[in-house]
């Protein structure tokens, strides 16, 4: 079972179907939060919406392309972080990652997509890891900076939430820079 501690408080865990009314509630819990920039949390109606995301995770984790873990801190579950589709050809990857109001300002985001970097890298062998996030998405953007992720540039009008197009800054981290 794949787990990756984050000391001293949390752990990233695989996420698995018993997991979906907990995953479910956090999302329904904060979703005027994660709907400013995730739009899948407008597709996220009940758990058993959640509880097929998670299946499809677990067949993206059987097929080798990466996988899509919980963020647990003291026992409760906090958030999520994955990677979206691996472009095996040129090895590379973006990472995406949310925790609920209550876990948030903590650092520990910035300390599980570090440890997501290292899987890449170490695990995956990939040679390059992205992140991207709205301009607007400060606390993102932190996230990207704080680990010694690149500004590359921005994307113009890349993603799109509810009625509005986002500005999208580009951050990268390479295996060997
Ligand atoms: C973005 C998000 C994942 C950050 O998670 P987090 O665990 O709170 O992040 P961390 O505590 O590791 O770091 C947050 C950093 O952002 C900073 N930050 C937080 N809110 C901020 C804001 N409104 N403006 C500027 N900086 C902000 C913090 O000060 C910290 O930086 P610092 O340590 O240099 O002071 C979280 O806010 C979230 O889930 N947001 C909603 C969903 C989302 O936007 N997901 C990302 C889509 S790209």
């Amino acid at each position: 079972m794949f787990r990756f501690p984050l000391p001293p408080d949390a752990e990233l865990r695989l996420l698995l179907p018993e997991h979906a009314d907990e995953l479910f509630a956090v999302c329904d819990a904060n979703r005027l939060r994660l709907s400013q920039f995730l739009p899948w949390i407008d597709t996220t109606y009940s758990a058993h919406d959640t509880r097929s995301f998670i299946v499809r995770a677990l067949g993206q984790f059987a097929a080798g392309d990466g996988f899509h873990a919980g963020i647990w801190c003291g026992g409760r579950l906090a958030g999520c972080i994955g990677l979206h589709k691996i472009d095996w050809l040129n090895r590379c990857v973006s990472i995406g990652y949310w925790v609920s109001e209550e876990f948030s300002g903590r650092g520990l985001v910035t300390r599980a997509a570090a440890a997501c970097t290292a899987y890449c890298f170490d695990e995956l062998k990939l040679h390059r890891v992205e992140i991207r996030c709205a301009v607007e998405n400060k606390a993102s953007c932190r996230v990207a900076e704080r680990l010694g992720f690149e500004r590359e540039g921005i994307l113009r009008g890349a993603q799109k939430v509810r009625d509005r197009y986002f500005d999208m800054l580009i951050f990268s981290k390479l295996a060997q820079p």
